[in-house]
């Protein structure tokens, strides 16, 4: 049997200095990043696309290129290496990540990034050893109370990069938008763009979706707070049609059947799903990981302000569990849905824009746009996984089968994954970077 890691070379990297987390990249197979010109995309700054698992985007600091990882789930940015044109601040910081971090001094250079330039941006800068096989840094595009260089640096100098660049231009709109590519999708093929106070030519209409209020965090824990949104009551659908039941453990939330979810697309380690079929194995280098079998096709959609966002099946294959987490007595959030669901969607978010006269602006909000068809979704699964042949009928998931034990169990089996995915796997590699006390 074909199982899941297919067609691609894996290679384990050890974040520097780390005790228990592993911080996993997968390389492929001398695939072109992107092998078709993006003009139907056009606008913003292109990612590069690492095998579905880390996005980077070139940025410039005092003239020097830099390919860093987009990430919206921490806000600082660092570079390992030396940036020639900069300046120093006479101060170090860490920036901490939940099993790892980074320390160095925080020096200012001029920052160019998908065409803003800020003339004095701070960031880490930390010995070029620390640096990971790929890319050169990150950079985080969080909300700044999560900034650790922010935080040393309180002057406002500190501010993470989106926060310098908003407010240079306080009649500018507030916003970015992150699209991500499919690596092995037979019939999209780009890589990614993000852009920041403009929207890709090709999807106008994210503007007129849905504005998802981001869920603030107690004013006390502030520093743990997230891009993160409300789903639907009971809004995943699984694969048999119909939706898991939800039990919220965020306190705030109202409505416990609405789950609290973080979007976060620089969620490097993939997810844990103990689907039917899925074997847990011995990976060299790693220890024990879950790995589902390839073939086996997965329809799950999320809802959010009434729209559904189907999940690409090719995004729901994903293997390993290579460390346990916790989330503390009190989460601020129940579940990270991290690149494989912002494969699904063009999002948009908006950190609120200045109010006029005011130094005050107005609620953040996320705008997500449904970018899955889940009938060629469907065709691509068939293309990719079955060789051109659809077994997907035989794989029992569809309720007409569900009379029998055998097809029952496997139903079961996967709407238990389907909880599993929802609730722990985010979170596991969430959580790596997401504690901070
Ligand atoms: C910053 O770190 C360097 C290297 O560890 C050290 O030599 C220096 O004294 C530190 N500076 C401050 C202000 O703590
Ligand atoms: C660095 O310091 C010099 C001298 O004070 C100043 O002219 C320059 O603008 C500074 N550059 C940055 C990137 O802060
Ligand atoms: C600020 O943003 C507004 C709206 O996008 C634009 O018209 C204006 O030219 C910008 N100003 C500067 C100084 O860039
Ligand atoms: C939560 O929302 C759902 C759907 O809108 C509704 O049916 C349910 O009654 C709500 N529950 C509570 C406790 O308000
Ligand atoms: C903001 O201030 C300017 C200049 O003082 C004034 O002309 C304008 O009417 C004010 N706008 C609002 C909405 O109060
Ligand atoms: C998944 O959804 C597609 C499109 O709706 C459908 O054709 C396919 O049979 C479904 N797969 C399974 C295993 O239910």
């Amino acid at each position: 049997m074909a199982w899941a890691i297919h067609g691609l070379l894996l290679r384990f990297v050890l974040f520097a200095g780390t005790a228990q987390g592993l911080q996993l990249q997968i390389k492929r197979n001398n695939l072109p990043v992107s092998n078709s010109p993006l003009s139907a995309r056009a606008g913003g700054l292109p990612l590069d696309n690492s095998a579905d698992i880390s996005y980077y985007a070139q940025i410039a600091l005092g003239g020097q290129n830099f390919k860093v990882l987009i990430d919206t789930g921490s806000s600082d940015l660092w570079i390992a290496g030396k940036v020639v044109e900069s300046n120093s601040t006479g101060l170090n910081a860490s920036v901490k990540y939940a099993a790892n971090s980074v320390t160095g001094p925080i020096k200012q250079a001029r920052l160019d990034f998908a065409g803003h330039q800020i003339p004095d941006q701070a960031f880490l800068e930390i010995p070029s050893e620390s640096k990971r096989t790929e890319g050169d840094g990150i950079l985080g595009l969080g909300p700044s109370s999560g900034s650790f260089i922010a935080q040393r640096l309180s002057s406002g100098i500190g501010a993470p990069v989106l926060e310098r660049i908003f407010l240079q231009n306080r009649s500018a709109p507030n916003f970015f938008t992150i699209l991500l590519g499919r690596d092995k999708d037979p019939t999209d093929f780009f890589s990614g763009r993000v852009t920041v106070g403009e929207v890709l030519e090709d999807y106008p209409d994210i503007v007129k979706q849905p504005q998802l209020p981001i869920v603030k965090v107690p004013e006390s824990e502030s520093d743990d707070q997230h891009l993160q949104i409300l789903l639907d009551s009971d809004g995943i659908t699984g694969p048999d049609g119909k939706s898991i039941p939800i039990t919220s453990s965020v306190d705030q939330t109202a409505n416990k059947s609405q789950a609290t979810v973080v979007l976060d697309c620089g969620f490097t380690l993939p997810q844990l799903p103990r689907f039917h079929g899925s074997e847990f194995r011995q990976v060299p280098g790693i220890g024990g990981a879950w790995v589902l079998p390839c073939e086996q096709e997965v329809n799950i959609t999320f809802k959010f302000g009434g729209k559904m966002y189907p999940i690409h099946p090719l995004d729901m294959s994903m293997y390993f569990q290579p460390f346990t987490y916790d989330r503390g007595e009190s989460p601020n959030y129940d579940m990270v849905l991290g690149m494989a669901f912002m494969r699904n969607v063009y999002s948009l978010f908006d950190y609120g824009d200045f109010i006029e006269n005011s130094s005050k602006v107005s609620s953040p909000y996320v705008q997500l746009f449904s970018i899955t068809d889940m009938a060629e979704a469907h065709s691509d699964f068939v293309t990719v996984r079955l060789g051109e042949v659809d077994t997907t009928a035989s794989q029992g998931l569809k309720p007409t089968d569900a009379g029998t034990s055998s097809a029952k169990k496997l139903t079961y089996g996967i709407v238990v994954a389907v909880v599993v995915i929802a609730i722990l796997v985010g979170v596991a590699i969430f959580i790596l970077r997401a504690r901070r006390r």
